[in-house]
């Protein structure tokens, strides 16, 4: 069964992207086939891997027009295991090319349904709002993922994050689960770095993973050369966090299955 991963927050700038780049290519390391979808029309996830101008058909065409399938649209990346289906400046005006279809919610799930069977792993990057994107990425998922930035005001406006996750959970998904909270841009020099994460820490207790994502400027950096972190720094302390943050996601992934296949058998 392939683990659907939503990347959410809507408080913009807290290293979604940089999460869901890097997290999908930590995860193609450890030998998983990972499929990276961008649902932000901002598009900067693929923009680390190509230029707009290479990108013909997007995840716009697929959401809004159910001939282009989802096949059609995925790219390869230089890592053999890692492949991207691409955002564009387009997924902007999706709300108003769905409004008023009653599926609306449903289309990436639909769309996904027939790839699933490729991947291991598929990381799903949400633009920072509730909008139907974030709402097509919730009902396609099995997990969310929420990146929390080490700052004051942090967990303000997760709430409605955590509203909206349980609004899909009663009813279109019920199997979505929290998979965790990671810390990103923490800075080890700051107390507001320290006071947050015990904060944090406080909200959201056993589902916050143990590795953090400290602030570190090749994160920053490698986007610009069309590079993960894995390739563009592989000894920088992002490379070795994103690593182990993907050691831990698999983890949680499989005993959440054990449980259910524990349940299903009870
Ligand atoms: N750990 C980090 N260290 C240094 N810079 C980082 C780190 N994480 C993210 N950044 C930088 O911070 C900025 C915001 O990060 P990112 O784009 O990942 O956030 P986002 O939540 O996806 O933003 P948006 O809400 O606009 O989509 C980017 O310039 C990114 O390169
Ligand atoms: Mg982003």
């Amino acid at each position: 069964m392939t683990a659907i991963i939503t990347v959410a927050n809507q408080k913009g700038g807290v290293g979604k992207t940089t999460t869901a780049i890097n997290l999908s290519a930590a995860l193609a390391h450890r030998g998983k086939r990972t499929l990276l979808i961008d649902l932000d029309p901002q598009a900067n996830s693929t923009i680390a891997f190509y230029d707009t101008g290479e990108i013909a058909t997007s995840m716009f065409d697929v959401l809004s027009d159910s001939r282009t399938t989802l096949t059609a649209v995925i790219k390869p990346t230089k890592d053999p295991l890692l492949f991207l289906g691409p955002g564009r400046l387009s997924l902007a005006k999706l709300e108003q090319v769905l409004a008023g279809q009653f599926d609306a919610p449903f289309k990436l799930k639909d769309a996904m349904t027939p790839v699933l069977k490729d991947y291991d792993y598929v990381i799903l990057d949400t633009p920072p709002s509730l909008g139907i994107l974030t709402v097509n990425a919730l009902v396609a998922s099995t997990h969310l993922l929420v990146p929390i930035q080490a700052a004051y005001f942090a967990i303000e406006g997760t709430d409605d994050l955590l509203e909206t996750y349980e609004r899909i959970r009663a009813r279109p998904n019920p199997g979505l689960k929290v998979l965790g909270v990671v810390i990103t841009l923490f800075d080890r020099r700051t107390n507001i770095s320290k006071d947050t994460h015990g904060q944090i820490r406080s909200v959201f207790g056993e589902v916050l993973f143990k590795t953090k994502i400290t602030k570190n400027v090749r994160l920053e950096e490698s986007p610009a050369y069309k590079e993960t972190i894995l390739t563009f720094a592989p000894k920088s302390p992002g490379a070795v966090e994103y690593k182990k943050l993907a050691g831990e996601v698999i983890q949680r992934v499989e005993e959440n299955r054990a449980t259910h296949h524990a349940e299903d058998a009870a």
